[in-house]
């Protein structure tokens, strides 16, 4: 039989993908979202992909902690993964309350319907973000974790903690996995979903696409005078599939009983850091436009370099990022152009 994945978020950036990924490798999947951060773009995307025309999508709010108890209700959930949240860091500076009572509570929810059923396999969307500014990189899932740096930071350290706590007390019924995603940046190669981001993008690889296509004027490049090769800050661009695909691992881990604690930690990044300046370049090079972009003051929040060491989930998940930052930029220029080509320079 079949196991049933249901997916949070799952109609977002990197739900969309990781449906995908989850349909492929043969799960069943309830996708569930509140739409308040997407469209149905990337839900008919996903069907489109994998030519699965039925796949149930429930319209909810997991903060609506009788919706998501009759969700749990409704279909035989083997795992959950876990990605309805906010997810812009400036947003939470200014809206903290709504920061702390979507990202907990949806989250709370979630492990209050799964408790309530006897337990599952909780799957949390976490960030490298945990690690503020490390006093030493690359990072392992040893590598301590900091002072948040913003209410969205501090939702991820939080809901992190929550579900330990919840594994320690279930007895072996809840079993978590939290992956710590570095940039996860791109689009699926089809070009039918990828990043959709409401009004000004707050992200690198969106903006430059958007610069590239003529949405935006100019790129403005964050700082220049970091203690780095090319005074650009450093990050571990992860591509989206390659993320997705760790999802996979990571579900089919809890499943077959493979997991050596009952709630682990995984770093996803590839371990190759890169600067804004060289991945602006690559992209120039690769798909052959030229970028209007100048340096700008430092952002505030920012921190000069951070990217992962992935040597755990290499070794213990058996994944492993395989896509190059070529094909990676090149996927995310055609879903722009895909984009341009369904609506026009909006
Ligand atoms: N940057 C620019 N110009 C832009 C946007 C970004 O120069 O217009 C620079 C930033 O200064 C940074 C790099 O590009 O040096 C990457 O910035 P992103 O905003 O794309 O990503 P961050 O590393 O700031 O943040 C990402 C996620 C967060 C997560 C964090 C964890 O977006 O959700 O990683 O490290 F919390």
């Amino acid at each position: 039989m079949k196991n049933t994945v249901l997916v949070s978020g799952g109609a977002g950036f990197i739900g969309s993908h990781v449906s995908v990924e989850l349909i492929e490798a043969g799960f069943d999947i309830v996708v569930a979202d509140n739409f308040s951060n997407c469209d149905l773009t990337c839900f008919k995307g996903v069907k489109k992909i994998t030519g699965r025309d039925d796949i149930p999508l429930e319209v909810m709010d997991f903060c609506d902690a009788s919706a998501t108890k009759a969700l749990f209700a409704k279909y035989p959930i083997d795992a959950v993964i876990h990605f309805a949240a906010f997810k812009a860091v400036g947003e939470s500076v200014q809206e903290p309350v709504m920061y702390y009572k979507n990202n907990l509570l949806s989250f709370l929810n979630v492990l209050e319907a799964a408790q309530d059923k006897g337990g599952c396999n909780v799957l949390f969307s976490s960030s490298a973000t945990v690690y503020g500014e490390p006093d030493k990189v690359p990072v392992t899932e040893e590598t301590p974790r900091k002072p948040a740096a913003s209410p969205y930071g501090n939702t991820k350290k939080m809901c992190e903690d929550i579900l330990q706590d919840c594994v320690k007390a279930s007895n072996g019924a809840i079993k978590g996995i939290l992956l710590r995603y570095f940039n996860p940046i791109g689009a699926h190669p089809s070009a039918l979903i990828g990043e959709l981001p409401r009004g000004v993008p707050n992200n690198l690889v969106p903006f430059i696409t958007q610069t590239a296509v003529g949405k935006r004027e100019c790129l403005n490049i964050f700082g220049n005078d970091y203690p780095t090769p090319d005074g650009t800050c450093l990050r571990d661009y992860i591509d989206i599939v390659d993320l997705a695909k760790a999802h996979v691992c990571a579900v089919k881990r809890m499943l077959d009983g493979k997991m050596a604690q009952p709630c682990e930690v995984f770093n996803i990044g590839t371990g190759r850091p890169l600067s804004v300046l060289e991945l602006v370049n690559a992209f120039e090079k690769v798909n052959g436009v030229k970028l209007n972009y100048r340096f700008a003051p430092r952002r505030e929040g920012d921190v000069t370099a951070i990217w992962a060491d992935p040597a755990k989930a290499n070794e213990q998940m058996g994944w492993k990022a395989t896509r190059s930052i070529e094909e990676t930029l090149k996927a995310a220029w055609a879903w722009e152009c895909h984009l341009k080509t369904t609506y026009g320079n909006e």
